[in-house]
């Protein structure tokens, strides 16, 4: 797609970041489970969808920009809360790793919308309003975690949709609405690439 090399140096750190992660997370489960657990092979369908900028733009949107921001403050927030030492040594080593990958999101983000036109900066925009639907349309009383599994850095349902929802409001729509600010400063309207 032409990403500055930043950004690709950015996505094989993270990468890499998440075979750091899934080292961490089979070591606690194979403990718990007392048999080692690893990772099989990943089934992917023989003919993949072509991914252009525009389908890497939305789904960055959606899976980086706010499932990951999320997931970025939902993992602290459980590694604060965890009381297991190994559970919380492993949170807080994927806490900011997360927290990088959300901000190389709406990086990539930025970089697609200036590359990309009118459309695309529409189709982004789509896109964001629905994730931000999605997630505050969760039921703040959905309990799916049972509130002992807090010490082991499960979050209960409750606490997880509050984490989101301060998420959403605190992070995530002002981050969308000084990223739609910046780049109407930076294309005036009007003018389309
Ligand atoms: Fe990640």
């Amino acid at each position: 797609m032409g990403a500055p090399p930043e950004l690709l140096a950015g996505a094989h750190q993270a990468a890499l970041d998440e075979i750091r992660h899934a080292r961490l997370s089979f070591a606690l489960a194979s403990h718990y489970a007392g048999v080692k657990l690893g990772p099989g092979a990943l089934q992917l369908p023989s003919e993949l969808p072509p991914v252009t900028l525009l389908s890497a733009a939305t789904a960055a949107a959606h899976e980086g920009c706010v499932s990951e921001t999320l997931a970025a403050i939902e993992v602290a927030e459980a590694a604060e809360l965890a009381s297991e030492p190994a559970v919380r040594m492993a949170l807080a080593i994927i806490a900011p790793d997360e927290m990088r990958h959300a901000q190389l999101a709406w990086t990539f983000v930025r970089w697609a919308i200036g590359a990309g036109d009118e459309t695309m900066a529409q189709a982004v925009r789509v896109r964001f309003e629905l994730s931000i639907a999605q997630v505050a349309a969760l039921d703040p009383r959905v309990s799916t975690a049972d509130a002992a599994l807090l010490a082991y850095g499960r979050l209960c349902g409750a606490r997880r949709n509050a984490a989101r929802r301060s998420a959403l409001r605190e992070v995530i729509e002002p981050a969308v609405t000084s990223l739609f600010a910046e780049i109407a400063v930076a294309r005036p309207a009007g003018r389309s690439r």
